[in-house]
């Protein structure tokens, strides 16, 4: 039987918030630093304004502590609070030991994101693609809240049979959550007002870039 919004999100939401302790030790060693390489690669300025989709434990603040200067700020968005409370801990940590820039943390869904539209330079939504409920929903609200010159960033640390392959082994709550084939990836970006710039997929990084 089809699962209502709501209760998607609600057991999307049990099962990162049940997992949230033990994440950083149930994910790959690989994935930070695949990450690293990926967001390395972005054109992103010191003074960015960016919004960290599905931040999960706060894998990407470092990496974008480490590109922003305190100009920039980071808004990190997630559905599931236990593994915000997570990301909260890894920022006061950084906070202690460097400079960073202004971040801000909230439990949202991003299908929904009480933010302000046109308030980001990137959009860069890492490893939480396929657990959006309604995907055409999800890339339409993130477009709106680029600016005129933002781009969206789709990204993994592994290839999309990979990603998909694990959540069908994993099953249960994310048996069925799927990264769309390239196809459907640009016309769920192209329906969202965006241009496809890049659609990569390799085995060590997915990563999909659209603009205004
Ligand atoms: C696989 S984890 C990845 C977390 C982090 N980005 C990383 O790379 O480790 C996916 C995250 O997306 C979040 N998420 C799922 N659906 C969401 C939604 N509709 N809105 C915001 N966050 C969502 C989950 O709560 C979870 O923390």
């Amino acid at each position: 039987m089809e699962c209502s919004a709501r209760e998607t999100i609600r057991r999307t939401r049990a099962f990162f918030d049940e997992r949230a302790a033990q994440w950083d030790t149930m994910i790959s060693a690989d994935h930070a630093h695949r990450l690293q390489r990926i967001i390395e690669s972005l054109p992103i300025a010191p003074d960015a304004r960016i919004l960290d989709v599905g931040c999960g434990t706060g894998v990407l603040f470092p990496i974008l502590a480490g590109l922003l200067d305190t100009r920039g700020c980071v808004v990190a968005v997630d559905v599931s609070f236990a593994m915000m409370r997570e990301t909260r801990r890894r920022i006061a940590q950084l906070c202690n030991e460097q400079a960073t820039p202004e971040h801000l943390l909230l439990q949202a869904d991003v299908a929904y994101p009480p933010l302000r539209p046109g308030s980001f330079d990137w959009v860069i939504c890492n490893s939480c693609f396929p657990h959006f409920h309604n995907q055409q929903q999800a890339v339409t609200a993130m477009a709106g809240l680029l600016s005129p010159a933002g781009t969206l960033i789709i990204c993994h640390t592994e290839s999309r049979a990979a990603i998909n392959e694990l959540h069908r082994t994993v099953g249960g709550v994310v048996g069925g959550h799927a990264l769309p084939d390239a196809p459907e990836m640009e016309s769920l970006v192209t329906a969202a007002g965006l241009q496809l710039e890049t659609l990569s997929d390799q085995s060590d990084a997915y990563l999909l870039c659209a603009c205004k």
